[in-house]
């Protein structure tokens, strides 16, 4: 497996592990895969989150004045990928409750594995925000070019990216195709099968939050 790359960032936390794990595990519930997902990608989005810009505030505490901290510029977009990205976007919405939400919806065609867009509506002033691109499966990366490339295209210039799993050759693609997008995820996975899924993986993330198989 060749490196990972530096600027993708590895959530390596024990708690975020240890859920990926459960996560994997097959005999794991629906309901129980739903709760991980959004508990981890609560962890995971206070990493993303990390290093955002602040902006200094004056204000009164019960006891006295005070210059405190608070996030500059505007409100962040997440943008999940349809469908699997909802679950994942839910736990972001908890640590980050004001945020604004782009619906992105693209299917992947079997046959060729590349990404259609069915559905896109985002925020009227998207261009000037911060976006984070919300996917739980970073496979061959055909989905996440593409809700970049259709972010980029609607002026967006800052722009993250995060999953729960990522494949190696998903991360090879994207880093490829857009360069100035940071990853963030739980675990780089070495290859895909010939279905495109992740390997070890935890199988189909959309079904899995949602039982529908
Ligand atoms: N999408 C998934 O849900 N799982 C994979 O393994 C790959 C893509």
């Amino acid at each position: 497996m060749s490196p990972v790359p530096s600027h993708v960032t590895v959530v390596s936390h024990p708690l975020v592990q240890h859920k990926l794990t459960k996560m994997r595990d097959k005999t794991t519930s629906t309901k129980t895969f739903r709760a991980l997902m959004r508990e981890v990608a609560t962890l995971i989005c206070y990493e993303i989150t990390r290093d955002l810009p602040m902006d200094p505030v004056q204000i009164e505490t019960p006891v006295a004045p005070t210059t405190a901290y608070e996030i500059a510029g505007k409100k962040l977009v997440f943008a999940p990928i349809l469908r699997a990205g909802l679950g994942m976007c839910e736990g972001m919405l908890d640590l980050v409750p004001s945020a604004r939400v782009a619906h992105i919806g693209l299917y992947r065609d079997h046959a060729t594995l590349e990404a259609v867009e069915y559905y896109f509506k985002a925020p009227e002033d998207i261009a000037g925000r911060l976006v984070i691109v919300v996917d739980p499966m970073l496979a061959t990366g055909h989905s996440a070019i593409a809700a970049i490339s259709r972010l980029k295209a609607a002026g967006v210039t800052n722009l993250r990216f995060v999953c729960l799993l990522a494949a190696q050759p998903g991360v090879e693609a994207l880093q490829a195709a857009h360069p100035d997008v940071p990853i963030w995820t739980a675990a780089v996975d070495a290859e895909l099968n010939a279905h495109g899924y992740i390997v070890p993986g935890l199988g189909d993330a959309g079904d899995r939050t949602f039982g529908t198989r």
